[in-house]
């Protein structure tokens, strides 16, 4: 079975509030798709990267990756979950139902070769797949009218990441289905679950922030210099 890649990046960065969409903004000089497109080709076990952009999109053909042979487009759709549909539908007749899809979030320029390593390598051998996450260090309250009324188990509560990491027949499967009942599904694990699959979590980094809002702009660029020395 082959490994693809998956990468959402037609949203509009509206939280950040920039006019160039967020993953077209420059990090350490170089823009955060570029960065994360190259993370990515750094694990050699891709046939392919599909990239799902916005029809709009007039950064994409400047960026170096633009001409990399295991590179390929689709266009985006209106949520994150219609352009990993699209980009999945894209690869009709070239991926099989079997082969694995890592859906990875172009915000998400600090992941590591060997967080993408380590999922695929937990993973590989399971009947579902899973996603990156990272358990939680605060104590969680619930809240009634800004008032405590109980402490939330800890251990039971995951972050969700990204890559996310299923068979590309099963997450088309259960994304069409989505769409069809008009479901909300904000990552590929939920889409999975409401067909009452258990993916399974695999503890990522947790420097492998979403960029989101300004102030992860110079974040991220302290945990790339960071990840540097390592
Ligand atoms: N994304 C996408 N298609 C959409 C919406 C989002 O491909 N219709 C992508 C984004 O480009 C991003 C990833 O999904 O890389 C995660 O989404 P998010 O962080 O929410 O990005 P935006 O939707 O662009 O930001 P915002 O929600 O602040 O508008
Ligand atoms: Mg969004």
């Amino acid at each position: 079975d082959r490994f693809w890649a998956v990468v959402p990046a037609a949203g509009v960065g509206k939280r950040m509030g920039s006019d160039v969409p967020k993953q077209y903004l420059e990090v350490q000089g170089k823009p955060v798709l570029q960065h994360t497109l190259e993370r990515l080709l750094e694990v050699a076990v891709f046939a392919g990267v599909v990239v799902a952009l916005g029809s709009e999109d007039t950064y994409w053909p400047e960026l170096p990756c633009a001409v990399h042979p295991k590179i390929r487009i689709a266009p985006g759709g209106k949520e994150r979950a219609d352009s990993v549909l699209s980009a999945l539908l894209s690869l009709d007749g070239i991926a099989g139902p079997d082969d694995w899809v890592l859906v990875h979030d172009a915000a998400r320029l600090c992941i590591t070769s060997g967080d993408v390593q380590k999922l695929i390598d937990s993973l590989r051998n399971d009947p579902v797949g899973g996603i990156l996450a990272l358990p939680l260090t605060d104590t969680l309250k619930g809240a009634e009218a800004g008032e405590i009324v109980e402490t939330i188990d800890r251990s039971r509560i995951w972050r969700a990441l990204t890559p996310q990491m299923f068979r590309y027949g099963m997450l088309k499967r259960a994304l069409i289905d989505a769409a069809e009942q008009d479901l909300v599904v904000t990552d590929e694990a939920s889409a999975l679950e409401l067909q009452g699959f258990r993916p399974k979590l695999v503890e990522g980094r947790p420097d492998n922030i979403k960029i989101t809002r300004p102030e992860d702009l110079p974040l991220a660029a302290f945990y790339l210099e960071r990840q540097c020395y390592e």
